[in-house]
């Protein structure tokens, strides 16, 4: 079965030095310590190891004909974004990983797909450049969650929704600068239990605040890991709307009502989960997306999907490409797979 998988990370090979560019420390760069090996530095800090996986498009190519990936959606890491940094610096950065990216999907564009970063602390500019990118390709744009203290139902963050809306770009969202490290110092903490509950923060503000009774029906909006915390405790907050005036005040319909504003993936690795997602959001708004090529990511794209026990064929094909080609408005199937394949076998003869 056909298959597009919307969650997806890259890295370039390299970038220009950020760090004697714009000074100051903190800075991210890829430590190259073996063939196809990197560490993910900030500043002198080592955050991740990664593989060429990365940034090498014949890599990825290789994966995704293995687990039959027919389309792959890549972003950058959310520890790009410079959002607390200058608007000027993050637009430069914007611009750099925007490129990259463009580079990279250039070697198979029918099946490498990109969505762009923006300095999303300045309305202006982050409006300016989604455009830029839109016009050179790029299919939406990936935002983290918040910007510093400023949520999705802050008013700059809507006026940018409102331009995606406006622009046709579908609006990634990736929980990221997660709450309270101090309390999670260990085992991946912050991962486990600060993301899925950044995700829930980020829904909620957009439903309880009434931003989505401004915001267009057109808006392509997809939350990241199955929408995090907030399928499994929808009945919570319907409960808690119906009987506290604080929580419905700003919100006029009930909170379970707005599932159909937005989609998520179905990055939840478990068949049980996999099913309520489904049920809570509707067979037409969950897509695959696998966290490639990150550990914490499915390790066989789609398998969760494709071998699930309950799930009929027709939903199945929705979860795996049907949704997915609709949000994204990809180019139907066809023979492109098989075009650009002989393209590759040509490139290499
Ligand atoms: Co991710």
């Amino acid at each position: 079965m056909r298959m597009v998988d919307i969650h997806s990370h890259f890295l370039p090979r390299s970038w220009p030095d950020l760090a004697a560019r714009f000074g100051g420390p903190d800075w991210p760069w890829l430590r190259h310590t073996a063939p196809g090996e990197a560490m993910l530095m900030v500043g002198e800090r080592e955050f991740r190891p990664v593989t060429s996986a990365c940034w090498d498009p014949a890599v990825r190519l290789e994966a995704m004909d293995r687990d039959g990936v027919e389309v792959q959606i890549m972003c950058t890491t959310p520890l790009l974004f410079c959002y607390e940094r200058p608007a000027a610096q993050a637009l430069e950065c914007a611009r750099i990983f925007n490129d990259a990216a463009r580079e990279i999907c250039a070697a198979a564009p029918r099946r490498l797909k990109s969505l762009c970063q923006v300095p999303l602390q300045d309305t202006e500019l982050a409006c300016r450049e989604l455009s830029r990118a839109m016009a050179d390709g790029h299919i939406g744009v990936h935002i983290g969650n918040h910007v510093g203290a400023r949520e999705l139902n802050d008013e700059g963050l809507i006026s940018f929704l409102q331009h995606c809306a406006a622009e046709g770009a579908a609006v990634f969202v990736h929980p990221w600068d997660m709450m309270s490290p101090e309390r999670m110092s260990k085992y991946m903490l912050p991962w486990l239990v600060a993301m899925p509950a950044e995700t829930q923060l980020s829904i909620l503000w957009l439903i309880l605040s009434g931003a989505f009774e401004r915001l267009p029906r057109s808006l392509k909006l997809c939350f990241a890991h199955g929408g995090g915390s907030f399928p499994y405790l929808i009945g919570r907050i319907d409960n808690a709307w119906r009987n506290r005036d604080i929580v419905r005040e700003d919100c006029p319909r009930l909170p379970s009502s707005y599932v159909d504003r937005f989609h998520v993936d179905a990055a939840v690795f478990s068949t049980d989960a996999l099913a309520f997602l489904v049920k809570v959001m509707g067979e037409d708004r969950v897509m695959l997306g696998s966290d490639y090529p990150y550990p914490l990511g499915e390790q066989q794209v789609g398998s969760l999907i494709r071998s699930h026990p309950t799930l009929p064929e027709r939903t199945r094909a929705k979860l795996l490409h049907g949704n997915a080609s609709r949000f994204f408005a990809l180019e139907p199937a066809r023979s492109g797979r098989n075009q650009e394949a002989a393209q590759q076998a040509r490139r290499r003869a």
